[in-house]
């Protein structure tokens, strides 16, 4: 087992400006943790998380994945949350991670395209009105819109063009954000195979893990 990274250096008050990892993180965590088999065979080259806030989840990747030639990117639209990142990282030995600070993947096409092994994001998915969706602070660790699902539907074109043939993506996703139409909407609109992985209760929450991937001619 793989132990939590150590947040130790982030102080109390940091967390008024980046997300403290919570129950979502946690069963992200676990998600990869239950796939760390399957991603040590798949030998990711290029791993990708899309708001890393305190930078545990990318660090706890790059632990399992094992390799000092693979490349960790990370993006957040939250500059704090870019400098944690990087910050948990070196004081959890991790050496090769990179974030960026821009909104989801701009900026990272066309040089990713199908090149992303491995893909996270525990989005913003609160259900909040559409105008506080527009910060870049620590109300953007939850602000989700309608639905909760504005940010993460601004993602989901851009799935099947950056993941590699056998790459995978752990999106975490509430109930109130219709999980089962994500499913479909990556089905139909974009010919991909998308599953509940996990679910779990936290409090008022279900969280669950959508597991998303290519189609294989099998
Ligand atoms: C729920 S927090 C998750 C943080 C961390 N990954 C974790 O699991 O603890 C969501 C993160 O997404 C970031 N975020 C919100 N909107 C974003 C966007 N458009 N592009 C990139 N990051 C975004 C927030 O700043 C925040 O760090």
């Amino acid at each position: 087992m793989i132990p939590t990274p150590d947040l130790s250096h982030i102080q109390k008050e940091d967390f008024d400006r980046v997300y403290e990892p919570a129950e979502d993180t946690f069963l992200l965590l676990d998600a990869l943790e239950e796939d760390q088999e399957l991603i040590q065979l798949l030998q990711p080259r290029v791993c990708l998380e899309i708001g890393s806030g305190s930078g545990c989840v990318t660090t706890l990747l790059a632990k399992i994945v094992g390799d000092a030639n693979a490349i960790f990117l990370t993006t957040d639209i939250n500059e704090f949350a870019c400098q944690t990142t990087k910050r948990t990282a070196l004081h959890n030995e991790i050496t090769h991670i990179e974030p960026l600070r821009t909104s989801l993947v701009e900026g990272l096409l066309p040089r990713l395209k199908n090149s992303i092994d491995i893909l996270c994001f525990n989005p913003p998915y609160v259900v909040t009105t559409h105008e506080e969706v527009a910060g870049t602070g620590i109300e953007a660790s939850w602000a989700g819109g309608i639905d909760g699902r504005e940010v993460i539907d601004k993602l989901l074109p851009y799935i099947s063009i950056l993941l590699s043939t056998n790459g995978i993506f752990y999106l975490l996703l509430i109930n109130e954000n219709k999980p089962m139409e994500v499913v479909k909407i990556m089905e139909e609109a974009y010919q991909m195979k998308a599953e509940i992985f996990m679910e779990r209760r936290a409090g008022r929450e279900k969280q669950y893990i959508l597991k998303i991937q290519h189609l294989k001619n099998e």
